[in-house]
């Protein structure tokens, strides 16, 4: 059987090295992960983002690091290749270190997951420090970070204000400098993605944030058009699932109701 090269953050960060760019999406299940990892995606994110394309909720903070880590070992079953980050959860990390370090310890035991990520610059710091300091490797997030949604007010991109842009770029600089191993940059102008990207030696993974970015990260839901909706303008739609399924959906009805499914050849 052919060994299967395993994708680290070492790897992850020599791509940056050697400019070649990194994919990576959502998983939250068995199923998804295993088709994904076998795509060649380098890092399937389980992300906080199941609370709305799992769960239904309308934002990403009731879900917890419970749910978290369900996510994440149904990932963890299917995976071979792709790396693995888990996100933290709302309230499993913000102004506690302690706690912080506890929670990724957990999503990293119970799960068996290769990294977790956290959202926010220096508010954050001592609770990256900490985890660090433990051996597990973190991701950073930047730009709209939905975890904070009540403060912003809106989903908008991030950032156009020279302030907002000049905390985000020291932000980048302190999370690299601390030793995360990428950052993900999400719904903010190319410009300021590119200047970030430029300005430090970890990967940076866009949403929203342009082409410039050493890699570009989607909810996998959307890109293969389940979310129904879901339109913004940074999203490219590989397939239209949600009619496809629907499609699939009712034509099943109709042959159960007809009688025409199962035939003979579909019984014992
Ligand atoms: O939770 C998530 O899906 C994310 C991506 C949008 C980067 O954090």
């Amino acid at each position: 059987m052919k060994e299967v090269k395993r994708i680290t953050t070492h790897v992850i960060l020599n791509m940056k090295k050697q400019g070649e760019k990194i994919s990576m999406l959502t998983a939250y299940d068995y199923s998804m992960a295993r088709i994904l990892d076998e795509a060649g995606i380098e890092i399937l994110l389980v992300g906080d983002s199941a609370s709305n394309v799992m769960a239904g909720h309308e934002t990403t903070l009731p879900i917890t690091l419970d749910q978290m880590i369900y996510h994440a070992q149904s990932v963890i079953r299917a995976v071979k290749r792709s790396l693995v980050v888990v996100d933290l959860p709302f309230g499993s990390y913000q102004g506690n270190p302690m706690k912080a370090l506890e929670s990724a310890i957990r999503i990293m035991k119970e799960s068996g997951a290769h990294a977790v990520k956290l959202e926010g610059g220096s508010e954050i710091i001592e609770s990256v420090v900490r985890i660090l300091s433990a051996g597990i490797p973190v991701m950073g997030h930047l730009g709209l970070t939905p975890q904070s949604i009540y403060k912003f007010g809106t989903y908008t991109v991030r950032a156009k204000e020279e302030d907002e842009a000049a905390k985000l770029k020291e932000d980048a600089i302190l999370l690299a400098e601390t030793g995360c191993f990428g950052i993900v940059l999400e719904k903010i102008p190319a410009h300021l993605a590119k200047e970030v990207s430029e300005s430090i030696s970890i990967p940076t993974i866009g949403i929203g944030a342009g082409r410039y970015t050493d890699g570009q990260v989607l909810v996998s839901h959307d890109l293969l058009g389940i979310t129904k909706d879901f339109k913004p303008r940074f999203l490219r739609r590989y397939l239209e699932l949600y009619e496809t399924i629907m499609m699939a959906a009712q034509e099943y009805a109709q042959d159960v109701k007809s009688g025409d499914f199962p035939n003979e050849k579909e019984q014992y």
